[in-house]
């Protein structure tokens, strides 16, 4: 935990999270910010840079053009990043769609495997939440892969609320 301390502003890692997009902090310059972990609603992401963290955590591949298109579509969409210097590392990534006024989606949930268990995935889920309930959204959901559920849980989300059942139809 003393190594997130030292990069987040302050022991709070959600209150890192309060941070402005990551641009204004690398037009600032100030030395006191050089190794720091920041979140960014920039949607404008390194593609590469993301296809590599989603490898990293043996992700299939999804064809570049799509995941584009995915992007620019979500009503928010999170990146973390490392600072060390002037280097920048994406470590975790989320983004969610949304109706704009009652509903929003959770997607694409990922922290590099070199920042997990540290409380990483943790802010940037609290973040996403922050961001949505800040645009009045008060049903978010998402799809929780069977290994992660619990996370999930712990972060206040539940399975079959009074019963409701998640449905999918996929192509045959
Ligand atoms: C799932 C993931 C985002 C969690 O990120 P993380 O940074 O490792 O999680 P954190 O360190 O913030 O953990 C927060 C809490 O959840 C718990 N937790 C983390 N991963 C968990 C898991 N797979 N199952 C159950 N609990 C888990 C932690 O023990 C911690 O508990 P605590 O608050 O009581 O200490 C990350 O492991 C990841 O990117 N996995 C690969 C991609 C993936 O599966 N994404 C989800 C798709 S639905």
């Amino acid at each position: 935990m003393g190594f997130w301390k030292s990069l987040f502003s302050g022991s709070d890692a959600p209150a890192a999270a309060k941070a402005a997009p990551l641009e204004r902090y690398v037009a600032d310059g100030s030395d006191d910010r050089a190794n720091r972990i920041f979140f960014s609603t920039e949607r404008e992401i390194d593609l590469y840079e993301l296809e590599e963290l989603c490898d990293a955590v043996g992700w299939s591949r999804r064809p570049l053009r799509k995941v584009k298109k995915a992007i620019q579509h979500s009503f928010l969409v999170v990146s973390m990043w490392e600072q060390r210097g002037v280097q920048r590392r994406l470590i975790g990534f989320s983004r969610a769609t949304s109706d704009h006024a009652f509903n929003a989606t959770i997607w694409d949930v990922v922290v590099h495997p070199d920042f997990q268990g540290k409380g990483m995935g943790k802010a940037l889920m609290k973040f996403m939440i922050k961001k949505l309930r800040s645009e009045d959204i008060s049903n978010i959901t998402l799809f929780a892969d069977p290994h992660v559920v619990n996370f999930y849980r712990n972060l206040g989300f539940m399975s079959d609320p009074e019963g409701i059942k998640g449905m999918f139809w996929y192509p045959d």
